[in-house]
């Protein structure tokens, strides 16, 4: 993000306003900061923390004490033309219908009848809202009303959209919908704007919406520090690394004095290698160490199976990786798991397989919540070999990739398509 274009830049930003009785209270604090092209910024702080002052100096709509704001490299003199804003209050003219309402925007521009009326009706089905451009915003619920909030600020195509706290009036159920279409727009890269700025108190919607999370300390507002949301989307609120991302977020707002920073990448092992071995090299390990009373010296064996013990190790590590099995100076021991699966019958040896799996090797669960939420519940194989690409040399991708289809499928975790090269689910719900 950093090397991309600034759309709008906060410098040195400092915003006083004067006390009623007298002297000033200083409610920002040489707070810096930069809206790149491309990027959802999630702001987030308490209450008072001086959120919706940032957001109306970035928008033009006040000026700040000190300091200044860029839009592109020119300073800011007034309201900010490459703004949108969607307010908590949606604050609809009641007066006016939902299609004049979204056009609102377009006629101050001077755009002619026809058009804005062609822009507000796009933006209007863009929310969901097609058929309703007659009604008043008193017919309409509060979540249907902050969809015609946001087609007003959609027809304007801003650089950046900026949200003010924009769910938190609607009830819970209709904010959770809202939240996840607007997320699915900018997800699918349509979305009318180049970069959004959220305003939010709520960690888990920083979390679920946003590339790069502001945490804003209070008295006075200062950027306190920032982090990265480095999960795909559709993020997935039981995952492990959204909790994380969540706790460590809930942690720092309520400890005034702690640290913001990145949340250290939680499984170093995530992307562990996994060593080539076949899926049935494995069970045959362990049926042989069930065997031999549990043990054996890796040498001892490698020449009984008349295997280089180069060949054998593969195999041993991806048993020690899966958690059947520990490698100790020269020797390797079966562990309770590899014990319940060399007895188990055939059926069942999967299922342990398939636990196992899906407990030590993240990429194997990643495949198949994708798969779950795919509504075909099939994925190319490019999809995974982006991800793996990010930690492997290209053929090494390849070759992960390859074992985890077959350790995937011996675990009946997903099928796979050999011709169209896909990870399927053979029986999705
Ligand atoms: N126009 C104004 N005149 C005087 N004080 C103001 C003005 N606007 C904001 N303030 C004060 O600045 C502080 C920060 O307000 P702001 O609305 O920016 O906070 P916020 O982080 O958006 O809070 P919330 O989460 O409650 O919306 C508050 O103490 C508020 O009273
Ligand atoms: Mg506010």
């Amino acid at each position: 993000m950093e090397n991309k274009t600034s759309l709008i830049a906060a410098q040195d930003v400092t915003k006083t306003f004067p006390l009623p009785g007298g002297g000033e209270q200083t409610v920002l604090e040489n707070v810096s900061l930069t809206i790149a092209e491309g990027e959802v910024v999630a702001l987030l702080g308490r209450s008072g923390s001086g959120k919706s002052t940032l957001l109306r100096i970035l928008a033009g709509l006040i000026m700040p004490s000190r300091g200044e704001v860029k839009r592109r490299n020119m300073t800011l003199r007034g309201p900010n033309p490459d703004v949108a804003m969607v307010f908590q209050s949606f604050a609809l003219l009641p007066w006016l219908t939902v299609q004049q309402n979204a056009e609102l925007g377009l006629i101050a521009r001077g755009i002619r009848k026809e058009q804005a009326a062609d822009q507000a009706l796009h933006a209007l089905a863009m929310v969901g809202l097609e058929g309703f451009q007659v009604a008043y915003p008193k017919e309409l619920s509060g979540g249907m009303r902050q969809r015609v909030g946001f087609a007003r600020a959609f027809v304007m195509k801003p650089d950046v959209l900026m949200m003010d706290e924009p769910f938190s009036a609607l009830d819970v159920l209709t904010a959770e919908n809202l939240r996840g279409e607007i997320s699915d727009l900018w997800q699918k890269g349509t979305f009318p704007a180049k970069s959004i700025l959220v305003v939010t108190h709520n960690i888990e919607e920083a979390v679920l919406l946003a590339d790069r999370i502001v945490v804003l300390g209070a008295n006075p507002g200062t950027i306190r520090g920032e982090m990265r949301v480095d999960m795909p989307r559709r993020r997935d609120k039981n995952a492990p690394r959204f909790k994380a991302l969540v706790d460590h977020i809930y942690t720092v707002m309520t400890n005034p004095d702690a640290h913001v920073g990145e949340l250290p990448a939680t499984p170093a092992r995530r992307f562990a290698m996994l060593p080539h071995a076949r899926a049935g090299g494995i069970s045959g390990l362990l049926e042989i160490l069930h065997e031999r009373g549990g043990g054996e010296d890796l040498p001892r064996l490698a020449s009984d199976l008349r295997l280089e013990i180069d060949d054998l190790l593969p195999t041993v590590d991806a048993a020690a990786l899966l958690g059947f099995a520990k490698i100790d100076q020269g020797s390797v021991t079966i562990t309770s798991s590899g014990e319940n699966f060399a007895m188990a019958d055939v059926h069942r040896s999967h299922e342990i397989f398939k636990e196992q799996l899906l407990r030590e090797v993240p990429i194997a669960g990643t495949t198949l919540r994708v798969l779950e939420q795919k509504k075909n519940a099939k994925i190319g194989k490019d999809f995974l070999l982006d991800i793996l690409d990010e930690h492997f040399s290209n053929s090494e991708a390849e070759r992960q990739f390859q074992t985890l289809v077959d350790w995937g499928r011996y675990a009946h975790v997903f099928e796979y398509d050999a011709d169209e090269e896909r990870p399927y689910l053979a029986d999705p719900e």
